[in-house]
């Protein structure tokens, strides 16, 4: 059947296809979900992902229809662009990303893409569709869909060499759009995002994790790492968030600082498999913990 042909009831098919995350994105929790689910409340007022970055949780409530308004915020910029696209401004997005589909085998064409934000100046003058096709173009084709950057906020992760990446999979940004189109969504740090969150709302942190060795860092999503004071001053948002009345719901690596953090609450450990993980150098199960006040 044709994407675009009506159902018996008046719908398109792509109307009910349902939405999935766009990026692939380091620390994804959709292996998770499943685990997950145990630890939603029945019932809550609107939703909150101050993390959001691919939104695996996001996605999987929506579709479960548990979602009545949601609050997605992420700190990165080139992220949270490319959500706004998606939702605001579809079809100029489709236009642009048609130019890196028909180059998306060229390795070349991926560095000079890449590296359009190694001259600041010109790249301020991309629109935000032009900025945002470029986004979703680099995750779909780069090496293990890594969003990276440098300290200088440079992408720096290097060409994937895919069969077939799919860069305009125009079915499910279509899905995506029709999630996002109630969500509001903003580029600020976790603590001001929260100002908006009332009793009786759920709220799922997924920080950068803690690094569980000196040398299993990934904190470099954005040009700011995430560090123990930043992890210091998420578990005092979490106290503040349960005082409210707030559903508080956090993931983290399963390690003793940051057990320590949350003592009183309830704790859980889980054991994932990680395809790109926070911490880069650990591919095989680990666990991790999952916080919440409920
Ligand atoms: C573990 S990832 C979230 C993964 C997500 N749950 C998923 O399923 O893809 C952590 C996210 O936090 C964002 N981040 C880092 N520091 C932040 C801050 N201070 N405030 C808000 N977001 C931040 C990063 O850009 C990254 O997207």
């Amino acid at each position: 059947m044709a994407k675009t042909e009506k159902l018996s009831s008046g719908i398109t098919r792509e109307e009910i296809i349902p939405p999935n995350p766009f990026v692939k994105w380091a620390g994804g929790k959709s292996q998770l979900l499943s685990m997950y689910s145990s630890f939603i409340p029945e019932t809550f007022h609107a939703y909150h992902e101050p993390f959001v970055g691919g939104g695996a949780l996001f996605f999987n409530l929506y579709n479960k229809g548990c979602i009545k308004k949601a609050y997605l915020n992420d700190s990165n910029s080139e992220l949270i662009n490319l959500y706004l696209c998606i939702r605001d401004n579809i079809e100029e997005l489709f236009e642009e990303l048609g130019k890196h589909e028909a180059n998306k085998f060229s390795k070349q064409y991926y560095y000079k893409v890449r590296n359009l934000d190694r001259d600041p100046e010109s790249f301020a003058q991309f629109t935000s569709v032009q900025r945002a096709a470029r986004a979703l173009y680099l995750n779909k084709t780069c090496f293990n869909g890594l969003f990276r950057v440098n300290r200088k906020g440079q992408f720096n992760v290097p060409f994937g060499n895919y069969k077939n990446p799919n860069v305009l999979d125009e079915v499910n940004l279509r899905a995506v759009r029709r999630a996002l189109k109630n969500a509001a969504i903003t580029c600020l740090d976790f603590q001001q995002a929260l100002l908006v969150a009332h009793s009786g709302d759920l709220i799922y942190f997924d920080p950068p994790y803690y690094p569980v060795s000196a040398t299993s860092s990934f904190t470099s999503y954005t040009e700011n790492s995430f560090s123990f004071k930043d992890q210091e001053r998420l578990a005092q948002t979490f106290r503040e968030l349960d005082e409210k009345g707030c559903y508080v719901m956090l993931s983290n690596s399963y390690i003793e600082p940051i057990i320590e953090l949350y003592k009183g609450y309830r704790i859980e450990t889980l054991m994932a498999r990680r395809a790109i993980n926070c911490q880069g150098d650990r591919r095989g199960p680990v666990p991790e913990i999952v916080v919440t006040n409920y």
